[in-house]
Protein backbone atom coordinates (compact mmCIF):
# COMPACT_ATOMS: atom_id res chain seq x y z
CA UNK A 1 0.00 0.00 0.00
CA UNK A 2 1.62 3.50 -0.65
CA UNK A 3 1.95 6.25 1.45
CA UNK A 4 1.56 9.49 -0.59
CA UNK A 5 2.27 13.08 0.49
CA UNK A 6 0.28 15.80 0.75
CA UNK A 7 2.61 18.39 -0.39
CA UNK A 8 0.76 22.21 -1.29
CA UNK A 9 0.99 21.36 -4.57
CA UNK A 10 -1.24 18.37 -4.67
CA UNK A 11 -3.88 19.53 -2.00
CA UNK A 12 -4.58 22.70 -4.34
CA UNK A 13 -4.70 20.12 -7.28
CA UNK A 14 -7.58 18.09 -5.52
CA UNK A 15 -9.57 20.46 -4.56
CA UNK A 16 -9.54 22.34 -7.73
CA UNK A 17 -10.35 19.44 -10.24
CA UNK A 18 -10.28 15.88 -8.32
CA UNK A 19 -11.22 13.95 -11.85
CA UNK A 20 -8.54 14.89 -14.64
CA UNK A 21 -4.97 16.08 -12.71
CA UNK A 22 -2.72 12.99 -12.79
CA UNK A 23 -2.01 13.12 -9.26
CA UNK A 24 -3.05 10.32 -6.82
CA UNK A 25 -6.42 11.72 -5.05
CA UNK A 26 -7.27 10.02 -1.34
CA UNK A 27 -10.19 8.20 -2.59
CA UNK A 28 -9.24 6.46 -5.69
CA UNK A 29 -6.28 5.20 -3.77
CA UNK A 30 -8.28 2.03 -3.22
CA UNK A 31 -9.66 1.79 -6.87
CA UNK A 32 -6.49 2.39 -7.94
CA UNK A 33 -4.82 -0.32 -6.55
CA UNK A 34 -7.51 -2.87 -7.31
CA UNK A 35 -6.81 -2.10 -10.78
CA UNK A 36 -2.95 -1.82 -10.51
CA UNK A 37 -1.16 -4.18 -12.92
CA UNK A 38 0.86 -6.77 -11.36
CA UNK A 39 3.13 -8.47 -13.93
CA UNK A 40 4.64 -7.15 -17.43
CA UNK A 41 1.75 -8.57 -19.60
CA UNK A 42 -0.54 -6.51 -17.93
CA UNK A 43 1.76 -3.46 -17.64
CA UNK A 44 1.00 -1.80 -21.23
CA UNK A 45 3.16 0.10 -23.00
CA UNK A 46 6.86 1.15 -22.10
CA UNK A 47 8.54 -1.55 -23.83
CA UNK A 48 11.86 -0.28 -23.96
CA UNK A 49 11.75 -0.09 -20.07
CA UNK A 50 9.87 -3.10 -19.88
CA UNK A 51 12.50 -4.93 -22.58
CA UNK A 52 15.68 -3.40 -20.49
CA UNK A 53 13.76 -4.47 -17.07
CA UNK A 54 13.12 -8.52 -18.21
CA UNK A 55 17.51 -8.62 -19.10
CA UNK A 56 18.07 -7.40 -15.38
CA UNK A 57 16.02 -9.28 -13.73
CA UNK A 58 16.63 -12.25 -15.67
CA UNK A 59 20.48 -11.77 -14.89
CA UNK A 60 20.02 -11.02 -11.50
CA UNK A 61 18.41 -14.03 -10.79
CA UNK A 62 20.86 -16.26 -13.21
CA UNK A 63 23.52 -14.93 -10.97
CA UNK A 64 21.68 -14.62 -7.86
CA UNK A 65 22.35 -11.20 -7.19
CA UNK A 66 20.21 -8.72 -5.87
CA UNK A 67 19.02 -6.02 -8.40
CA UNK A 68 20.79 -2.73 -9.21
CA UNK A 69 19.46 0.50 -7.35
CA UNK A 70 16.94 2.21 -9.88
CA UNK A 71 15.28 5.17 -9.96
CA UNK A 72 12.42 6.19 -12.18
CA UNK A 73 11.22 9.68 -13.23
CA UNK A 74 8.15 11.71 -14.98
CA UNK A 75 4.72 13.38 -14.71
CA UNK A 76 2.14 11.44 -12.04
CA UNK A 77 0.80 9.01 -12.93
CA UNK A 78 2.23 7.10 -15.89
CA UNK A 79 3.20 4.04 -13.57
CA UNK A 80 6.66 4.33 -11.55
CA UNK A 81 4.56 2.88 -8.68
CA UNK A 82 3.35 0.41 -10.83
CA UNK A 83 6.27 -0.66 -11.90
CA UNK A 84 7.91 -1.08 -8.82
CA UNK A 85 5.52 -3.45 -7.69
CA UNK A 86 5.62 -5.28 -11.00
CA UNK A 87 9.35 -5.78 -10.46
CA UNK A 88 8.98 -7.26 -6.86
CA UNK A 89 6.34 -9.33 -7.97
CA UNK A 90 8.78 -10.48 -11.03
CA UNK A 91 11.37 -11.05 -8.61
CA UNK A 92 9.41 -13.29 -6.45
CA UNK A 93 10.10 -10.65 -3.33
CA UNK A 94 8.84 -8.48 -0.79
CA UNK A 95 8.41 -4.59 -1.60
CA UNK A 96 8.52 -1.81 1.42
CA UNK A 97 6.70 1.32 -0.05
CA UNK A 98 7.44 4.59 1.78
CA UNK A 99 7.91 8.46 0.31
CA UNK A 100 10.69 11.11 1.52
CA UNK A 101 8.54 12.93 3.81
CA UNK A 102 7.81 9.87 6.25
CA UNK A 103 11.42 10.06 6.50
CA UNK A 104 12.25 12.95 8.13
CA UNK A 105 14.09 11.54 11.17
CA UNK A 106 17.26 9.82 10.96
CA UNK A 107 16.11 6.71 12.83
CA UNK A 108 13.39 6.67 10.14
CA UNK A 109 15.24 5.76 7.44
CA UNK A 110 17.66 3.92 9.59
CA UNK A 111 14.57 1.98 11.27
CA UNK A 112 13.70 0.54 7.86
CA UNK A 113 16.56 0.17 6.22
CA UNK A 114 17.63 -2.59 9.51
CA UNK A 115 13.78 -4.09 9.52
CA UNK A 116 14.64 -4.97 5.42
CA UNK A 117 15.26 -9.02 4.45
CA UNK A 118 17.91 -10.02 2.30
CA UNK A 119 16.85 -9.57 -1.94
CA UNK A 120 13.84 -7.02 -0.51
CA UNK A 121 13.24 -4.16 -2.40
CA UNK A 122 12.96 -0.64 -0.41
CA UNK A 123 10.81 1.93 -2.82
CA UNK A 124 10.57 5.59 -1.71
CA UNK A 125 8.38 7.82 -3.78
CA UNK A 126 8.94 11.46 -4.29
CA UNK A 127 12.58 10.64 -2.94
CA UNK A 128 13.81 14.28 -4.45
CA UNK A 129 12.51 15.38 -1.17
CA UNK A 130 14.91 13.24 1.05
CA UNK A 131 16.83 15.46 3.60
CA UNK A 132 20.90 15.69 3.62
CA UNK A 133 20.98 13.59 6.68
CA UNK A 134 18.89 11.14 5.73
CA UNK A 135 20.38 11.49 2.12
CA UNK A 136 23.71 10.43 4.13
CA UNK A 137 22.54 7.70 5.95
CA UNK A 138 21.36 6.04 2.49
CA UNK A 139 24.85 6.59 0.44
CA UNK A 140 26.78 4.13 2.44
CA UNK A 141 23.37 1.83 2.47
CA UNK A 142 23.45 1.53 -1.23
CA UNK A 143 26.76 1.38 -1.94
CA UNK A 144 28.26 -1.38 0.54
CA UNK A 145 25.05 -2.42 2.37
CA UNK A 146 26.31 -0.47 5.09
CA UNK A 147 24.69 1.64 8.00
CA UNK A 148 27.35 4.18 9.99
CA UNK A 149 25.58 4.81 13.54
CA UNK A 150 27.06 7.00 16.27
CA UNK A 151 26.39 5.84 19.93
CA UNK A 152 27.34 7.63 22.82
CA UNK A 153 27.36 11.64 22.85
CA UNK A 154 30.05 14.21 22.11
CA UNK A 155 33.27 13.01 22.85
CA UNK A 156 32.74 9.41 24.05
CA UNK A 157 30.54 9.53 20.63
CA UNK A 158 32.05 6.07 18.42
CA UNK A 159 30.74 5.43 15.20
CA UNK A 160 29.51 2.09 14.41
CA UNK A 161 29.70 0.02 10.89
CA UNK A 162 26.49 -2.17 10.70
CA UNK A 163 26.63 -4.30 8.21
CA UNK A 164 22.64 -4.57 6.82
CA UNK A 165 21.54 -7.21 3.81
CA UNK A 166 21.65 -6.53 0.66
CA UNK A 167 18.58 -4.80 -0.65
CA UNK A 168 17.72 -2.70 -3.65
CA UNK A 169 16.46 0.66 -3.48
CA UNK A 170 13.81 1.98 -6.17
CA UNK A 171 13.97 5.77 -5.86
CA UNK A 172 10.77 7.25 -7.68
CA UNK A 173 10.15 11.22 -8.37
CA UNK A 174 8.20 13.67 -10.78
CA UNK A 175 11.36 15.96 -10.00
CA UNK A 176 14.54 14.69 -11.25
CA UNK A 177 16.51 17.67 -11.72
CA UNK A 178 15.98 18.20 -7.81
CA UNK A 179 18.00 15.55 -6.75
CA UNK A 180 21.35 15.93 -5.40
CA UNK A 181 23.99 14.45 -7.60
CA UNK A 182 25.71 12.14 -5.55
CA UNK A 183 22.31 10.36 -5.11
CA UNK A 184 21.34 10.28 -8.04
CA UNK A 185 24.99 8.86 -8.68
CA UNK A 186 24.46 5.66 -6.89
CA UNK A 187 21.46 4.31 -9.26
CA UNK A 188 22.25 2.09 -11.32
CA UNK A 189 19.99 2.77 -13.64
CA UNK A 190 17.74 5.64 -14.24
CA UNK A 191 14.75 5.56 -16.41
CA UNK A 192 12.26 8.26 -17.34
CA UNK A 193 8.77 6.98 -17.94
CA UNK A 194 6.81 8.31 -21.27
CA UNK A 195 3.58 9.54 -21.85
CA UNK A 196 0.91 7.17 -23.31
CA UNK A 197 0.14 6.90 -26.94
CA UNK A 198 -3.73 6.07 -27.75
CA UNK A 199 -3.22 2.83 -28.64
CA UNK A 200 -1.59 2.00 -25.49
CA UNK A 201 -4.14 4.20 -23.61
CA UNK A 202 -7.05 2.32 -25.37
CA UNK A 203 -5.52 -1.36 -23.70
CA UNK A 204 -5.55 0.25 -20.92
CA UNK A 205 -8.94 1.76 -20.97
CA UNK A 206 -10.11 -1.83 -22.11
CA UNK A 207 -8.53 -3.57 -19.74
CA UNK A 208 -9.74 -1.64 -16.47
CA UNK A 209 -13.77 -1.46 -17.72
CA UNK A 210 -13.16 -5.58 -17.39
CA UNK A 211 -12.43 -5.15 -14.41
CA UNK A 212 -15.10 -2.57 -14.02
CA UNK A 213 -17.20 -5.74 -15.57
CA UNK A 214 -18.99 -2.87 -18.00
CA UNK A 215 -19.08 -3.77 -21.82
CA UNK A 216 -16.73 -1.44 -23.91
CA UNK A 217 -16.73 -0.93 -27.77
CA UNK A 218 -13.00 -0.07 -29.69
CA UNK A 219 -14.06 2.95 -30.46
CA UNK A 220 -15.61 3.59 -26.92
CA UNK A 221 -12.06 2.76 -26.03
CA UNK A 222 -10.64 5.22 -28.21
CA UNK A 223 -12.88 8.14 -27.32
CA UNK A 224 -11.63 8.24 -23.70
CA UNK A 225 -8.05 7.29 -24.52
CA UNK A 226 -7.63 10.44 -26.54
CA UNK A 227 -8.63 12.50 -23.37
CA UNK A 228 -6.62 11.17 -21.57
CA UNK A 229 -4.13 13.16 -21.45
CA UNK A 230 -1.45 10.72 -22.50
CA UNK A 231 -1.51 8.98 -18.79
CA UNK A 232 -3.16 5.72 -17.47
CA UNK A 233 -4.46 7.11 -13.88
CA UNK A 234 -6.55 9.65 -16.12
CA UNK A 235 -7.93 7.15 -18.11
CA UNK A 236 -8.97 4.84 -15.44
CA UNK A 237 -10.63 7.71 -13.55
CA UNK A 238 -12.32 8.15 -17.11
CA UNK A 239 -13.30 4.56 -17.56
CA UNK A 240 -14.92 5.00 -14.08
CA UNK A 241 -17.02 8.16 -14.45
CA UNK A 242 -17.81 7.14 -17.99
CA UNK A 243 -18.94 3.59 -16.56
CA UNK A 244 -21.47 5.56 -14.30
CA UNK A 245 -23.01 7.43 -17.34
CA UNK A 246 -23.43 4.51 -19.22
CA UNK A 247 -25.44 2.63 -16.38
CA UNK A 248 -27.63 5.34 -15.14
CA UNK A 249 -28.27 7.03 -18.62
CA UNK A 250 -27.41 4.45 -21.31
CA UNK A 251 -27.85 0.84 -21.90
CA UNK A 252 -25.04 0.10 -19.87
CA UNK A 253 -22.58 -0.29 -22.64
CA UNK A 254 -19.56 2.73 -23.52
CA UNK A 255 -19.85 3.03 -27.52
CA UNK A 256 -18.55 6.21 -28.69
CA UNK A 257 -21.11 8.34 -28.06
CA UNK A 258 -21.60 7.40 -24.70
CA UNK A 259 -18.01 8.01 -24.31
CA UNK A 260 -18.22 11.40 -25.72
CA UNK A 261 -21.33 13.04 -24.30
CA UNK A 262 -20.28 11.93 -20.88
CA UNK A 263 -16.77 13.18 -21.18
CA UNK A 264 -18.56 16.50 -22.30
CA UNK A 265 -20.87 16.49 -19.60
CA UNK A 266 -17.58 16.08 -17.45
CA UNK A 267 -16.27 19.15 -18.91
CA UNK A 268 -12.92 16.81 -20.58
CA UNK A 269 -12.19 18.32 -23.88
CA UNK A 270 -11.04 15.90 -26.84
CA UNK A 271 -7.09 17.15 -26.14
CA UNK A 272 -8.05 15.83 -22.26
CA UNK A 273 -7.56 19.78 -21.15
CA UNK A 274 -9.40 20.90 -17.95
CA UNK A 275 -10.43 24.21 -17.02
CA UNK A 276 -6.77 25.75 -15.73
CA UNK A 277 -4.90 23.89 -18.60
CA UNK A 278 -7.63 26.08 -20.94
CA UNK A 279 -7.16 29.36 -18.69
CA UNK A 280 -3.00 29.05 -19.37
CA UNK A 281 -3.28 28.75 -22.64
CA UNK A 282 -5.84 31.88 -22.51
CA UNK A 283 -4.18 34.11 -20.48
CA UNK A 284 -1.21 34.14 -22.40
CA UNK A 285 -3.19 34.05 -25.60
CA UNK A 286 -5.01 37.16 -24.56
CA UNK A 287 -2.85 38.90 -22.26
CA UNK A 288 0.78 38.24 -23.78
CA UNK A 289 0.14 37.96 -27.29
CA UNK A 290 0.17 34.31 -27.24
CA UNK A 291 3.62 34.51 -24.99
CA UNK A 292 6.79 34.74 -24.40
CA UNK A 293 6.05 34.90 -20.34
CA UNK A 294 7.82 34.09 -17.56
CA UNK A 295 5.82 31.08 -15.26
CA UNK A 296 6.00 33.28 -12.31
CA UNK A 297 3.48 35.81 -14.13
CA UNK A 298 1.53 33.09 -15.53
CA UNK A 299 1.40 31.15 -12.04
CA UNK A 300 0.23 34.78 -10.26
CA UNK A 301 -2.36 35.23 -12.70
CA UNK A 302 -3.84 32.13 -12.29
CA UNK A 303 -3.11 31.55 -8.69
CA UNK A 304 -1.52 29.12 -9.45
CA UNK A 305 1.78 27.93 -7.55
CA UNK A 306 4.97 27.59 -10.03
CA UNK A 307 5.36 24.07 -9.19
CA UNK A 308 1.74 23.03 -9.70
CA UNK A 309 2.12 24.37 -13.01
CA UNK A 310 5.71 22.85 -13.72
CA UNK A 311 4.84 19.62 -12.72
CA UNK A 312 1.33 18.92 -13.48
CA UNK A 313 -0.21 20.80 -16.17
CA UNK A 314 3.10 21.73 -18.36
CA UNK A 315 4.61 18.61 -19.06
CA UNK A 316 1.59 17.65 -21.04
CA UNK A 317 0.93 21.08 -22.45
CA UNK A 318 4.06 20.52 -23.77
CA UNK A 319 4.08 16.81 -25.21
CA UNK A 320 0.59 17.54 -27.16
CA UNK A 321 2.53 20.50 -29.08
CA UNK A 322 0.46 23.28 -27.44
CA UNK A 323 2.76 25.09 -25.10
CA UNK A 324 6.22 25.69 -26.15
CA UNK A 325 9.03 26.19 -23.68
CA UNK A 326 11.83 29.46 -24.63
CA UNK A 327 14.51 30.73 -23.05
CA UNK A 328 12.31 34.07 -22.58
CA UNK A 329 9.33 31.55 -21.12
CA UNK A 330 6.37 30.26 -22.61
CA UNK A 331 4.56 30.34 -25.63
CA UNK A 332 1.41 29.21 -27.17
CA UNK A 333 2.17 27.12 -30.63
CA UNK A 334 -0.54 27.72 -33.33
CA UNK A 335 -1.69 24.85 -32.86
CA UNK A 336 -2.48 26.06 -29.00
CA UNK A 337 -4.07 29.12 -30.77
CA UNK A 338 -6.17 26.91 -32.88
CA UNK A 339 -7.29 24.57 -29.92
CA UNK A 340 -8.33 27.56 -27.97
CA UNK A 341 -10.42 28.48 -31.10
CA UNK A 342 -8.39 31.48 -31.76
CA UNK A 343 -6.50 32.08 -35.16
CA UNK A 344 -2.87 31.37 -34.72
CA UNK A 345 -0.69 34.20 -35.00
CA UNK A 346 0.80 33.49 -38.50
CA UNK A 347 -2.66 33.06 -39.57
CA UNK A 348 -4.01 36.52 -38.85
CA UNK A 349 -3.75 38.90 -41.17
CA UNK A 350 -1.04 41.93 -40.65
CA UNK A 351 -2.31 45.34 -40.60
CA UNK A 352 0.97 46.50 -41.09
N1 LIG B 1 1.75 0.59 -17.85
C1 LIG B 1 0.55 0.56 -17.27
N2 LIG B 1 -0.41 -0.30 -17.71
C2 LIG B 1 -1.63 -0.29 -17.14
N3 LIG B 1 -2.00 0.52 -16.13
C3 LIG B 1 -1.09 1.38 -15.65
C4 LIG B 1 0.22 1.44 -16.20
N4 LIG B 1 0.91 2.39 -15.54
C5 LIG B 1 0.08 2.90 -14.63
N5 LIG B 1 -1.13 2.30 -14.69
C6 LIG B 1 -2.29 2.61 -13.86
O1 LIG B 1 -2.25 4.00 -13.54
C7 LIG B 1 -2.38 4.20 -12.14
C8 LIG B 1 -1.30 5.15 -11.68
O2 LIG B 1 -0.02 4.54 -11.79
P1 LIG B 1 1.12 4.78 -10.68
O3 LIG B 1 0.51 4.93 -9.34
O4 LIG B 1 2.12 3.71 -10.87
O5 LIG B 1 1.70 6.18 -11.17
P2 LIG B 1 2.98 6.98 -10.61
O6 LIG B 1 3.86 7.23 -11.79
O7 LIG B 1 3.56 6.25 -9.47
O8 LIG B 1 2.34 8.36 -10.15
P3 LIG B 1 2.81 9.39 -8.97
O9 LIG B 1 3.93 10.21 -9.54
O10 LIG B 1 1.60 10.23 -8.70
O11 LIG B 1 3.22 8.56 -7.80
C9 LIG B 1 -2.32 2.82 -11.49
O12 LIG B 1 -3.50 2.59 -10.78
C10 LIG B 1 -2.24 1.83 -12.58
O13 LIG B 1 -3.36 0.99 -12.55
MG1 LIG C 1 3.58 6.70 -7.47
Amino acid sequence: MAIFSDNMGKQEIRKKNPIIKPETIEYDTTFENSIRPKDFNNYIGQSALKETLKIILEAAKLRDKPLDHMLFYGPPGLGKTTIAGVIAAQMGVDIKITSAPALERPRDIIGILMSLKGGEILFIDEIHRLNKIAEEILYPAMEDFTLDMTTGKSQTAKTLRVQIPKFTLIGATTKVGELSSPLRDRFGMIHRLEFYTIEELSKVVERTAKILDIKITADGAKAIAVRSRGTPRIANRLVKRVADFAIVKYEGIIDNKVANESLDVLKIDEFGLDNTDRALLNLIIEKYDGGPVGIETIAAALSEDVRTIEDVCEPYLLQAGLLQRTPRGRKVSPEGFRHLGFKAPSEQTKLF
